[in-house]
């Protein structure tokens, strides 16, 4: 492969772990059956696969409940094909006409589209600013909560511009207003420590390609035991066929139709990598390396940062634009001319823009992932800084 320095982490990690590329060969060619339709040994052992990581998942998002002794209902993880069908699940099945979401301006058009047809059903979402740099105040959302609101809805970490919102404080707003309270973990699933019960969280949305290191095709829920969600998606669970409707009790209340067994194996296996890492070694790696490529930009000359500064809350993304550039343009030369990838425009999350000033152009978006070095770092700089010579001078 043609030398390559990707920092573009944040769409979705590269490489994955050599552990998940063998797991999925190994599984996937010795028992990749279609679980829980036969009896067959091979079906069983793929189910008990299945099984178990949905048990490591609700571990991940349960420390806290599983430390004092109690259980967590692992068939409450139900497996989805990405975060975007998680977060559809999750407003589908919590809103009707009439009712009313809070979100944020930070949000992943994966929250907002759904939210937005909702609005156009007759239901009704209020997007809460957050300040300039982009944290969320908890109690502009408790101002915004409504006696009809059914969803508080929370983008955990921006893609855009890596603001971590305070996950604690929001929970503890929608628990005292008796709202449920959903979490878009996509930027942070595996890369943080997200507790349901600590923060009140009744839906966590995960991804399974980014930070978890599964492939893609792979995501979920991690649903609360006391929170309340219709199934919105029938059909194809393989058991009790002869139902003429679809089963309410989890996971197939969720899910329908064959789960991506190679893509689970795979998701398991990112899991084992995280743990044998350490999730805080792998961030303390991560955030080490925003810290030196926020430092060496902010030396070039017109280049311009958009967002928080802060290294606290934080996950491994910026957003830069370059005076007299389309960002658009800075993205195609530093890849075709320097091999370094980022990605540039809105990133599916066009109201953060709106709201920093990046406005229709979006930016040129740096996502460090476990896999870079300080030498990928330095690439990229003395990159940017010839792009930006050119008509910084
Ligand atoms: C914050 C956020 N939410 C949702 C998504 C959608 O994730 P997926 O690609 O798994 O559908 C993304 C993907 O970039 C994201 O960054």
């Amino acid at each position: 492969m043609e030398r390559i320095t990707y920092l573009d982490n944040a769409a979705t990690t590269f490489p994955k772990p050599d552990i998940v590329h063998d797991t999925i060969r190994n599984f996937y060619s010795t028992c990749g059956v279609n679980p829980g339709r036969s009896g067959c040994d091979l079906a069983l052992k793929a189910e008990e696969m299945i099984q178990g990581t949905r048990k490591k998942i609700a571990h991940l998002f349960n420390k806290s409940l599983i430390d004092s002794g109690k259980a967590k209902d692992p068939n409450r993880t139900v497996f989805t094909l990405n975060a975007t069908m998680s977060l559809n699940l999750i407003v589908n099945g919590t809103i009707d006409r009439g009712d009313h979401i809070v979100t944020t301006m930070l949000e992943h058009d994966s929250v907002i589209r759904p939210a937005n047809h909702k609005s156009r059903e007759g239901a009704e979402t209020t997007y809460v600013k957050p300040d300039p740099e982009g944290y969320v105040n908890p109690e502009d959302i408790r101002k915004a909560i409504k006696k009809n609101t059914r969803l508080v809805i929370v983008n955990h970490a921006s893609n855009v511009i890596g603001t971590v919102q305070d996950l604690k404080a929001i929970g503890k707003i929608c628990k005292e207003s008796g709202v449920q309270f959903a979490v878009d973990a996509a930027q942070t699933a595996g890369v943080l420590p997200i507790d349901m019960a600590e923060c009140n969280i009744s839906f966590v949305s995960f991804t399974g390609h980014k930070g978890l290191f599964g492939p893609t095709g792979t995501g979920g829920i991690c649903v609360a035991d006391d929170a309340e969600i219709a199934g919105t998606i029938y059909g194809g669970t393989g058991v009790r066929s002869a139902q003429p409707y679809h089963l309410e009790e989890f996971p197939y209340r969720l899910e329908a139709g064959t789960l991506n067994l190679a893509g689970i194996c795979g998701l398991s296996a990112g899991i084992d990598w995280i743990a044998q890492k350490g999730m805080d070694n792998i961030y303390r790696h991560e955030m080490e390396l925003l810290a030196m490529l926020q430092e060496g930009l902010e030396e070039i000359k017109g280049v311009r940062f958009w967002g928080t500064k802060s290294l606290a809350n934080r996950v491994g993304t910026l957003s830069i634009t370059i005076d007299n550039y389309d960002p658009a343009d800075v993205g195609m030369i530093l890849d075709v001319e320097y091999g370094v990838i980022t990605r540039t425009g809105l990133h599916c999350a066009p109201l953060i823009h709106e709201h920093i000033g990046t406005g229709a152009r979006g930016s040129v978006r740096f996502s460090v992932g476990p896999f870079n070095t300080k030498e990928h770092i330095d690439t990229a700089l003395k990159a940017v800084r010839e792009v930006a010579a050119d008509r910084c001078s």
